[in-house]
Formats: structure tokens, sequence, C-alpha cells
């Protein structure tokens, strides 16, 4: 089949087509690496160049902050006439802009956050920028509005007042879901989480806190995640079992993906670096879950690259999931492999634990010896030593 690109779709050469669903923040490509230790390395990028290199690379989609693509402070009618080029550009090329977020986090306005900043006038300030925001949102046909929290936090103890800062941020989502319902809006939230950085703690800090939260909204349907790898892995988490969770749950609305080592600063490395083995598991269960929307690229090219470099490794975020997704897919039609899961009982796994109409009853009267079942293995090993052989080449 051949695509809007011209490429020809499910070939094993690692071309991203659009129906890969691939899409980048601009922010990515654009950062021009100011890091705390020094200034920038790269010179601005334009928006309409960042469009028609992503679309020549085989994206699908780009996304943005308000201020990453207009002046800060300036008004919606004001930012649709800045955006005219980067809007043509679209047009020319085909791309979508399935999301777009708020930056709540660089104007010194924002040192203490905006939805839970501790100053009201802030808030309310806040709350106004997000809502001009989603008006352009929609105007640009993004079904998805991202919501980072980046300095929602503290740094120290009795800064923050952690149960009233929930109550404010619970007004602000309540305030915006009632805005979105008003307007007959097409748009759903997507909070991300993330541990700290910039903030010493950042509220809703994990995939479980920001499900916990959602539940406690007046309108939880209309908001769900955003988890990023790297936030998870700061934190130690296993990020596919994050998002396997977040899918259980029905709330995996969008995707962020990138590589990191560890627990340590927020690397933003392009996806597959870092923790290869993550994103092995990270492409297997997006692939095999049920998700559907954007594969999207939350990254910073390291600031020793120059702009030939930012493209390499844009590209490299693109052919890492495709690689990735080709093991998967070969993993999971390996009849070993079909085997092992046998062997390790996932069949089992997915029976109900009763049949129907049982009860407890039925358990008691069962002739269970817990010493011959204690000496069965689970043979996960074996399964697991496949997966890596499949990941490293060798299968
Ligand atoms: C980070 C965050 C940010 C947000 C983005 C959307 O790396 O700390 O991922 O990049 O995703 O700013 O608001
Ligand atoms: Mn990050
Ligand atoms: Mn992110």
């Amino acid at each position: 089949m051949t695509t809007d690109s011209g490429r020809v779709a499910g070939s094993s050469d690692f071309t991203p087509t659009r129906e890969d669903k691939f899409s980048f923040g601009f922010w990515t490509v654009g950062w021009q690496g100011v890091d705390v230790f020094g200034g920038a390395v790269r010179p601005p990028l334009d928006p309409v160049e960042a469009v028609h290199r992503l679309s020549d690379l085989g994206a699908w989609g780009i996304t943005f902050h308000d201020d990453d693509v207009s002046d800060f402070g300036t008004s919606t009618a004001q930012r649709l006439e800045q955006l005219a080029p980067f809007r043509k550009a679209l047009d020319e090329t085909g791309l979508v802009v399935p999301m777009v977020t708020t930056n709540l986090f660089s104007h010194p306005v924002f040192r203490d956050g905006g939805f839970t900043n501790n100053d009201r006038d802030v808030r309310r300030y806040a709350i106004r920028k997000v809502a001009d925001n989603i008006d352009l949102a929609v105007e640009l046909g993004a079904t998805t509005f991202v919501a980072w929290g980046g300095r929602e936090g503290a740094e120290s103890g009795a800064a923050k007042d952690v149960r009233a800062a929930l109550d404010r941020y619970k007004e602000a989502f309540d305030l915006l879901g009632d805005y979105v319902v008003e307007q007959g809006y097409d748009l759903r939230f997507a909070l991300e989480p993330k541990p700290n950085e910039p903030r010493g703690d950042i509220l809703l800090p994990t995939i479980g806190h920001a499900l916990a939260f959602i539940n406690e909204l007046e309108r939880p349907e209309l908001v769900g995640l955003n988890p990023e790898v790297g936030h998870e892995e700061m934190a130690g988490l296993n990020y596919a079992h994050g998002i396997a969770q977040a899918l259980w749950h029905g709330k995996l609305f969008h995707l962020d993906l990138n590589g990191q080592t560890g627990p340590r600063y927020d690397q933003d490395l392009r996806f597959g670096a870092g923790n290869a083995r993550g994103a092995f598991w990270t492409v297997d269960t997006v692939e095999t879950g049920g998700y559907d929307g954007p594969r999207h690229f939350d990254f910073k090219p390291p600031r020793t690259e120059d702009m030939d470099g930012v493209w390499a490794s844009a590209a490299g975020c693109m052919r890492n999931y495709l690689v990735l997704r080709e093991k998967s897919r070969a993993f999971r039609a390996d009849p070993e492999v079909q085997e092992a899961l046998k062997a390790s009982r996932l069949d089992e796994l997915a029976q109900p634990t009763l049949a129907q109409g049982e009860g407890i009853d039925a358990l008691r009267a069962e002739a269970f010896d817990p010493d011959e079942a204690a000496a069965r293995g689970m043979a996960f090993e074996h399964l697991d030593q496949l997966a890596l052989e499949h990941l490293y080449g060798v299968r």
C-alpha cells in the first residue's frame, strides 16, 4: 500500500509512514540546548521549517505549547494571525496537529506554578491562559490537550498545603471541563505526571497519583493521561506496566515517548536510547494493548548536536520505534515463544479465577495440595531469554 507520503506501508525497511502516526513536540527539535549550566548552542528553529523537515522524515503530526509558536501574552486572534505561515505549511505537507499544550512554567509569573500557585491572581491568570489556548487548539483540529504541571509543586514542606493545592488543581480542571462541554469542543485532557524537575517535588508525580486524582474530578470522562517514559523511570517505575494499567482504566489518551537511564535528571533521550529493554516492552504494550492514538516523541536532542544531529535524532526516534515494533511482532509470532507463554501459564492468568456460579464454598470444597503446587516452577526465565534474544537480534 502506498501512503500519503509516497512510502510503502508495512515494509520492513523501518521507514516511517503517515499510518505509523508519529508526532513530535515542536519544542523537541526546536530545543536550542539551553540548560542550567549553559546557553543556546543552536539557532532558533522556524516552526514552518520544522513542519517541512518532520514531514520529509515521515512524521504525521506536530504539537506545541502556546508560547512555542506565538508570543507570550498575545490574544487568540493575534496568535491565529502569527500562525498563518505555520498553518500554510501544515496544508502543504498534510501534517496534522493532534495535540496542543500550554506553557505554565517558563514565565517568571509561574515561579510557584499555575493552577496550584499560592498566589490567587496567578491561578486565575493560568486558567484564562489555558482556556485561550484551548480555543486555539480546537481551531487547529487538536483533540487532545496535554497538561504537564511542571511547576505545580514545592521544594520545602510548609510551602505547599498539598490538600489545598489538590483542591485548586481539581477546581481548574472542573472549570476547564465545563468550558469544553459548554463550547461543544471535541477535546479531552491528558495529564502528564512527573516526579520532580523543575520543582523539588511535583504534584501528581506518577501515573498512579494522576489516575486517582482523575476519579475526584466532576467530569472524569474528559480527563486521561499522557505518561512519559523518562518521568516514570526517574521514579524507578516500569513504564510498560504503567501504561498497561492506564489502558486498563481506559485512560491512555496520549503518550510521550523518549529514553531514560534510571533514576537521575530528566534525560529526554531519543526514543529507544537509554533503557532499551524497557523500550521493547513499551512498544509491545502500545502495539498489543489497544492503544490507537499518536506515537508522540518528547525528547531533547543532546546539546552536543548541530541541526543535522537534531534531525538524525528525530529520525532515530521513529526508526527505533519501528525496529522494536518488528521485534515485538516477531517475538509474538515465534512458535517457541507461544509454547513458552503457555508453559508460563499466561493463558491461565487470562481465565477468571472462579467459574460461573462458583463461590467461596467451591474453593473450600477443593482438594488442593499447596506443597505440590509450590513445587511447580513458573518457567519465566526461558520466556524472558527468548524475548531478550529477539531484542538482541539473534532470533
Ligand atoms: C518534560 C516534559 C515536558 C512536557 C511538555 C508538555 O520533559 O519535563 O515532558 O516536555 O511534556 O512541556 O507540556
Ligand atoms: Mn521529560
Ligand atoms: Mn513530556
